[in-house]
């Protein structure tokens, strides 16, 4: 028996449910820390700050399960979907703090959407994310079919490359973070191209 067969009949074992209790802590503990003063002075801007690099980072795991896979044999995919509706609890939290906590004026939150480059991008990568945590069910895919299912679903790419430029138009300079979760993003999706047919797995 391989090492990944070794590791796939360990996770076989793990609950799904485990993944969406264990992913969705994070935001409770961020909240304690910032009710309790864990997040130093400006405690709406830094949990603003955590939920959108919390966010990020599992859009990068859910984009690694299908290279992981295909690379190692290792396979993830049974938890695919609690990850990627993680990213969208944690997006979804992230735009919550900045309208309820950050801006709180609704005049302002619409000039910002339309103004701030940064913010329109943001937001159309969450408008992305919308109709995939719709359908990230069962009845979904029966009803659209698995291939068509599988095609609105790529709409998480563009979605985590907007998330990426979002995080680097941030920075006044160029700063090596925000790059490297771009980058990373571009080199998970790039490996899914089948150089063979130039096809695209999912
Ligand atoms: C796919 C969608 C998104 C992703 C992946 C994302 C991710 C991030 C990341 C990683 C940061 C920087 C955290 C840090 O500096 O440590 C950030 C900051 C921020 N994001 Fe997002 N975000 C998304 C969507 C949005 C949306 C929809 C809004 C609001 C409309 C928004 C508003 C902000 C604001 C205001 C900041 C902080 C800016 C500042 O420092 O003043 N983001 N986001």
């Amino acid at each position: 028996m391989t090492a990944a067969q070794r590791i796939n009949g360990a996770l076989r074992r793990v609950p799904t449910g485990a993944i969406y209790i264990v992913g969705a802590l994070p935001a409770f503990w961020f909240l304690y820390l910032g009710l309790t003063g864990g997040l130093g002075v400006e405690p709406i801007k830094a949990l603003e700050h955590e939920l959108g690099q919390f966010g990020l980072k599992l859009f990068v795991a859910v984009l690694a399960v299908t290279p992981l896979r295909n690379l190692t044999g290792i396979s993830l995919i049974r938890f695919r979907r609690a990850l990627g509706l993680l990213v969208f609890y944690y997006i979804a939290l992230h735009l919550l703090v900045w309208l309820f906590l950050d801006v709180q004026i609704w005049s302002q939150i619409w000039a910002d959407i339309l103004k701030r480059p940064y913010i329109t991008i943001g937001m159309t990568g969450f408008v992305l994310l919308i109709p995939l945590a719709l359908t990230s069910n069962d009845w979904s895919v029966r009803k659209l079919g698995a291939a068509r299912w599988r095609f609105w679903h790529r709409l998480s790419y563009p979605a985590a490359i907007l998330g990426a430029i979002h995080f680097v138009m941030l920075e006044k300079t160029w700063q090596i973070e925000p790059l490297a979760y771009l980058g990373v993003i571009l080199v998970l999706l790039a490996l899914r191209i089948r150089p063979s047919r130039g096809r695209v797995t999912a």
